[in-house]
């Protein structure tokens, strides 16, 4: 296989996006348009990945990372210019460079793909994909010749009414010999409307230069979809949501409400699982089979383990394992971690614990900063008062021991295993295992005084 590059253009602005934030950085289901793009060009075998980047190049950069080169177009002078800037590191290089828009976060590595396979076939100095659009507006349009061949792409602030009435569209996706690019891009002008160097004039250069130039229909436009504003974002979002649920529901998953249910590119999610309506789930979120989720539940960077059932709460960056059942209305922050079996009910919110095989903690509670180890019963209302003002201070509850209703634990402490701890204590000394303690003022009662009360008042 001849040597592969891609070129991912990202230095645009986005004007149309009416933003503070830099286009290709909006994300679509949780991730940033570049970085679909860069994702699915790196599920083909590339020599080299070169993102250019201007307008909030360091954002880019960071959201990137090392999966890619990076070049700087200090001014946006249009697409052609874009792509010369990796002239330096791509000029002299022999191979098959794919060049795609960080503005196309809906084409796949599989269509991508298609492309490379079809220039290959033909033998073409530049292949552009192109697709059928219902409603062209915007699109560069491809001008075919009589017998059908490529001519060149014109750009709708370019055409005249003939060119505008093309249904097809330059997707923004190309391939091209590589040095025969890097040539043929001295050569593009802004002798156009906008007064940029267009990249797709390269197409009828080189067919002027009597290269063979072909063109690669797409039949799903909607793949296609470029995001200049919002309104092409919200349409990225719904194509890509359905995208991702159906494929879940090949899998195996039931989604009660499909329209209503938004997961994130990088979740994965085992055989029937049963996702309920209003679900948030994204990140490297997985959930393994079984698990009955929602409804109305958030789940980010999350491990959730096989029949597991989180009902109406929010999860971060945790842990959950097997058959835990947490909810309605729990709260799990970062990093806690939740052993089989556990129990978080309603209204307990956790942060930073660690819970033990089979432990509960049913309702009203705040548990953070803690270790409980395992079948530990901790009781309605109990709180951890882990932060003095200025530190975090840590909670130990060892196994089987059982926390009474209302308790405050004052960290750092420990309550030993198998130990009780009363209804309504506050405890600032750790308690010793298998011990109870009692901290709480005691009860007096004083017998017949309720009469006297009255008597007093009448
Ligand atoms: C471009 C194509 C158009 C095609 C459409 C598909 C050109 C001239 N037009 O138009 O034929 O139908 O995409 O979506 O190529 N960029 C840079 N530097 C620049 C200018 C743009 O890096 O100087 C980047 C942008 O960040 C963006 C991408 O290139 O990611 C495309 O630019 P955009 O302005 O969105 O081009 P379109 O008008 O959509
Ligand atoms: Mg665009």
């Amino acid at each position: 296989m001849s040597n592969r590059y891609a070129v991912v253009l990202a230095a645009g602005q986005g004007t149309r996006m009416k933003s503070k934030l830099y286009k290709v950085l909006h994300p679509v289901c949780g991730k940033p348009m570049v970085q679909h793009v860069v994702d699915q060009l790196n599920k083909l075998e590339l020599n080299e990945l070169i993102t250019v980047v201007g307008f909030g190049a360091e954002k880019v950069q960071d959201q990137i990372g090392d999966d890619s080169h990076y070049v700087v177009q200090e001014e946006q002078l249009g697409t052609g210019h874009a792509v010369q800037q990796a002239e330096e590191i791509l000029a002299d290089k022999e191979g098959t460079t794919v060049v795609v828009c960080g503005d196309t976060p809906l084409l796949t590595g599989e269509t991508l793909q298609a492309l490379l396979d079809h220039h290959d076939h033909e033998g073409a100095k530049a292949s552009v994909l192109t697709a059928h659009a219902q409603d062209p507006t915007g699109y560069g349009r491809v001008v075919r010749g009589a017998s059908g061949e490529v001519e060149r792409i014109v750009e709708h602030k370019d055409a005249d009414d003939k060119e505008k009435a093309i249904q097809e569209i330059n997707t923004g996706t190309y391939c091209f010999d590589n040095k025969a690019l890097f040539e043929a891009l001295n050569n593009v002008s802004n002798d156009n409307v906008q007064g940029e160097y267009y990249l797709p004039d390269v197409i009828e250069i080189l067919k002027n230069n009597a290269d063979k130039v072909s063109a690669y229909q797409t039949s799903d436009f909607s793949e296609t979809l470029g995001v200049n504003d919002r309104v092409a974002l919200a349409q990225a979002e719904k194509t890509m949501k359905r995208r991702i649920n159906e494929q879940h529901m090949r899998n195996g998953v039931t989604l009660i409400d499909v329209d209503n249910t938004y997961i994130g590119p990088d979740v994965s999610i085992g055989q029937d699982v049963v996702i309920h309506p209003g679900c948030v789930i994204d990140g490297e979120t997985t959930i393994a089979s079984d698990a009955v989720i929602g409804p109305h539940t958030t789940i980010k960077d999350c491990q959730v383990g096989a029949e597991t059932v989180i009902k109406q709460s929010v999860a971060t960056n945790s842990k959950i394992g097997k058959r835990v059942q947490v909810g309605p209305f729990a709260h799990i922050r970062p990093d806690s971690d939740l052993d089989d079996d556990v129990k978080l009910g309603n209204f307990v919110e956790v942060k930073k614990a660690a819970f033990g095989q089979g432990s509960k903690v049913s309702h009203l509670s705040y548990i953070g900063d803690s270790e409980v180890g395992s079948g530990v019963n901790i009781g309605c209302g109990t709180i951890t008062v882990n932060y003095d003002g200025t530190n975090k201070h840590l909670t130990t509850i060892e196994d089987d021991a059982f926390i009474g209703c209302n308790s405050n634990l004052i960290a750092p402490v420990t309550v030993g295993k198998g130990a009780y701890v009363a209804a309504g204590s506050t405890i600032n000394k750790d308690v010793p295992s298998e011990a109870l303690s009692i901290a709480r003022a005691r009860q007096e009662n004083k017998e017949g005084y309720a009469s006297k009360l009255k008597s007093k008042n009448d």
